[in-house]
């Protein structure tokens, strides 16, 4: 049976406004949901970015926090802590996932590189285009919806492209475990010691977008063959002995609500990032952080490896995709460890693409129940094509149900696959959207829209 293995000491209450009020905060926001007020929010599956409910465990840490300049026993704390899960001796603690993505990059990487990956978060993606480098996803196409690995990198695919370019065009390589843009889904133990092996034999290095790595080990513990007996710490050491290095937003598995690291072993270079990191993110033991943040993802980090947690973990996500699936809403299978990806481009299929059905859907869930969710489709992934100047939208417009960690409870499940229910016999009647703002950066978070 499917139980929350935690009981709840602190609640916070929510409201569900007036389908009136609803309707006039989407239309306020510019029906871009980022610009919604949280407590004009009933259910909240934005993000599970640093939407964790922490332990007892670590509020009792924040309150040993060592807010010492320099040298605090809190950053020690948080460095045996990454030592001895991921294996690397340099930790270099920032304010979040994306700064450890421009110091890193800032450090390595110059234009006309290139940088291949499964697929690269947008964060990522922004971050290595800033620096004048090419990103490049290289994710598995299968025709296997059941596939248990489906964020594997393409071998083959990677290969040509090291060939085409040359190794010295190629100063790293990624890997982001679990892949969240392609649905939440893993990456095996073998693909990840596969590409290591293919990197290896071009002298490229590997590093690891490692947001979700106690997800992605938890599912290569039960889908992969050999790991059924083995600890996800156990685990967690195999997938990161495969890299050079990786860049951690503790806002996810970390299970705190602010932080993240790069860490490496490669002495020289934890040097060159520091000097950025001074620059743009604090010293050395702290990197923009308290010393109470780096406690809480120092015990979240242990916390994190638990198998009651992960299970439950990734089987409630499973719960609320089985329940659409039964209800008929088009997802993607299997679902993810983070989140459930719905297909709102085939869900809502009288609207083109040009009119971002996902977020047309986004809103409806929002006007129907006060669910919030985040589009992954035309809005946050189309662009320009450099020389047609024609607009290039993505395969598919999803709508990510992101479950923030021990925050909901199954009912909070049960109610958002109400509102998918009512949005359902609705559907022809939702509208689609035009964009009539649009920064230049990650256009997704400011954009605004009308209703055609
Ligand atoms: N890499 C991945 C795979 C991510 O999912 C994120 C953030 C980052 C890097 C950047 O980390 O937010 O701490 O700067 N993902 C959040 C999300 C925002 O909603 O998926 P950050």
């Amino acid at each position: 049976m499917l139980v929350e293995p935690y009981k709840i000491k602190t609640v916070e209450q929510i409201k569900l406004l007036s389908y009136p009020e609803r309707e006039q905060r989407l239309k306020q926001a510019n029906f871009n949901l980022f610009n919604l007020k949280s407590e004009d929010v009933f259910i909240d599956l934005l993000t599970d970015s640093g939407t964790s409910a922490m332990s007892d465990n670590q509020w009792a840490g924040l309150m040993l926090g060592d807010e010492a300049y320099s040298g605090s026993k809190s950053y020690y704390n948080l460095e045996k802590t990454v030592q001895e899960i991921f294996g690397y001796k340099q930790v270099i603690p920032v304010h979040q996932g994306r700064a450890a993505e421009h110091i890193f990059f800032a450090t390595v990487l110059k234009k006309g590189d290139y940088v291949p990956s499964n697929t690269h978060f947008d964060t990522t993606r922004a971050n290595i285009s800033y620096t004048g480098a090419i990103p490049v996803d290289l994710v598995i196409q299968t025709k296997d919806c059941e596939h248990p690995f489906k964020g594997n990198i393409d071998l083959e695919k990677l290969e040509n492209l090291i060939k085409k370019t040359g190794n010295e065009k190629i100063p790293l390589a990624t890997l982001t475990i679990t892949n969240n843009s392609v649905g939440g889904q893993p990456v095996s133990m073998q693909n990840i010691k596969e590409t290591r092996a293919l990197l290896s034999k071009y002298n490229i290095p590997l590093y690891i977008d490692a947001c979700r790595f106690a997800e992605n080990a938890y599912f290569i513990k039960k889908r992969e063959k050999g790991f059924e007996n083995k600890s996800i710490k156990q685990i967690c050491r195999e997938m990161f002995s495969y890299a050079e290095g990786c860049l951690m937003s503790a806002k996810k598995d970390g299970l705190a609500n602010m932080g993240g690291f790069f860490a490496c072993n490669d002495e020289t270079l934890a040097e060159k990032v520091t000097h950025f990191l001074v620059l743009f993110e604090g010293f050395r033991t702290y990197g923009g952080l308290a010393g109470r943040d780096l406690e809480a993802i120092a015990r979240g980090l242990q916390e994190v490896l638990d198998e009651d947690y992960l299970s439950f973990r990734v089987n409630q996500v499973k719960y609320l995709g089985d329940q659409l699936d039964k209800l008929g809403v088009p997802i993607v299978k299997p679902t993810g460890g983070h989140a459930v990806f719905v297909d709102g481009g085939a869900m809502l299929s009288h609207i083109k693409k040009e009119n971002y059905p996902a977020q047309a859907l986004a809103c409806a869930l929002y006007k129907e129940g006060g669910v919030r969710s985040v589009e992954v489709g035309g809005l946050m992934l189309s662009h320009k094509d450099k020389e047609t100047g024609k607009m290039i939208f993505p395969e598919a417009d999803l709508v990510r149900l992101a479950i923030p960690r021990r925050v909901y409870t199954n009912s909070h499940m049960d109610y958002v696959a109400s509102v998918f229910e009512e949005v359902k016999k609705k559907k022809d009647k939702v509208k689609g959207l035009k964009l009539v703002y649009e920064a230049p950066w990650l256009r997704h978070f400011t954009a605004k829209l009308e209703e055609v």
